[in-house]
């Protein structure tokens, strides 16, 4: 296959970070990212170049490109962490293959990117393209926490966001393997659909009763792992509310309030701990052969059904600085991005 010169691509705006807090909305593109042609890279050594299909958006893209995120911005450099196409040139036995990849050096939303070759995951050729286009971040994430979540040894577990694509994995990772996952939501409308997946119990935050609704399920339950992509008032509460040996693992930051920790001693006196969980990270620490154990494992779901892509929109790259705003703001499914329209 020839490879163009130029390609078209989202490249961002700034280097670095921004000291911000602003949280994972946005209704407006243009002060962080321009659609702009730009020249193709060259992959080096260890890495392959990737003529992409399809690019998922996730709340990490939109921290990422505030300057929120855990990495700093390249001014430039196109964004997207991560997608499906197929490998065209580079250091790796996987040229000719369609392969998901984290984009390293030159990002997902442009029509060629980069990746490290040891990344690469060939996908199984029944892998729909929407599963493919987001495979890495969420359901591996998702696969790596219900791990600690088995270890805990209860068989319960909390938690938040529940309704979000993350939040349905796990749910139904629950209910395959017998762990009562108690969801938390902030929309009472999401609640009958979660029960319908698998959540034994599912508490909606802002009702009245909604802490002590808590407490009685946790008596009951006594769940050992609250999975928090919220980190609000609300889950800092969950979590004193929750039995001895409790642990808080918080992985998103998706509401923007600072939460005050009202019962510290509970770290000291009943064991209790607080900690984060990034899916970068794992990756560097986990048993190397956990990784490909992995991906089987999700592909196997995702084509067999247990695993859905709930999908709220596909925009084209050409038009994604006006169309992505919008089909971020739909509720329930997730946004990608086709560098092919
Ligand atoms: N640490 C890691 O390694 C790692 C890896 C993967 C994902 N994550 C994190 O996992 C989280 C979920 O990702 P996703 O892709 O599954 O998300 P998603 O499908 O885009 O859904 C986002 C969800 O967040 C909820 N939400 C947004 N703001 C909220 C707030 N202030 N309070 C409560 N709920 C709020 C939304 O609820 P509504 O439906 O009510 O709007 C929605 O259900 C994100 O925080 C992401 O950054 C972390």
């Amino acid at each position: 296959m020839n490879t163009p010169a130029n390609m078209q691509a989202l490249v961002q705006l700034h280097d670095g970070y921004s000291d911000a807090q602003t949280g994972p909305n946005i209704t407006d593109l243009a002060p962080f990212l321009a659609h702009k042609k730009v020249t193709v890279p060259v992959p080096g050594e260890g890495q392959a170049l990737i003529k992409v299909d399809l690019a998922a958006v996730n709340p990490s893209d939109i921290h990422f490109i505030k300057g929120e995120y855990g990495q700093s911005r390249i001014k430039g450099m196109p964004a997207g962490f991560e997608g499906v196409g197929q490998v065209v040139a580079g250091d790796t036995p996987l040229v000719g293959q369609r392969v998901s990849f984290f984009a390293a050096g030159s990002g997902a939303w442009a029509e060629y990117a980069l990746a490290g070759s040891s990344g690469l995951v060939p996908c199984r050729p029944d892998l729909a393209e929407v599963d493919a286009a987001g495979q890495l971040v969420n359901p591996l994430t998702a696969i790596a926490m219900f791990d600690l979540v088995k270890g805990s040894g209860a068989d319960s577990f909390v938690l938040n966001a529940a309704g979000s694509q993350l939040g349905k994995l796990l749910i139904t990772l629950g209910r395959d393997q017998g762990i009562k996952p108690i969801a938390v939501v902030r929309r009472s409308t999401q609640a009958a659909q979660l029960k319908e997946l698998g959540a034994a119990e599912v508490i909606v935050t802002g009702k009245a009763d909604a802490l002590s609704a808590a407490q009685s399920i946790f008596r009951t339950l006594r769940p050992r792992i609250l999975l928090d992509a919220v980190g609000d008032q609300f889950t800092a509460d969950l979590f004193f509310a929750m039995p001895s040996h409790a642990r808080w693992v918080n992985y998103g930051k998706l509401s923007t309030e600072a939460p005050a920790l009202k019962e510290l001693g509970q770290m000291i006196f009943r064991g209790k701990q607080i900690e984060g969980f990034w899916l970068t990270r794992w990756m560097k620490q986990v048993d190397p052969g956990r990784i490909p154990q992995a991906f089987m494992e999700i592909q196997g779901r995702f084509v067999s059904g247990a695993w859905k892509t709930d999908v709220a929109g596909i925009v084209p790259l050409s038009k994604a600085m006006t169309e992505l705003p919008k089909v971020l703001a739909q509720p329930g499914g997730k946004a990608f991005i086709d560098p092919r329209g």
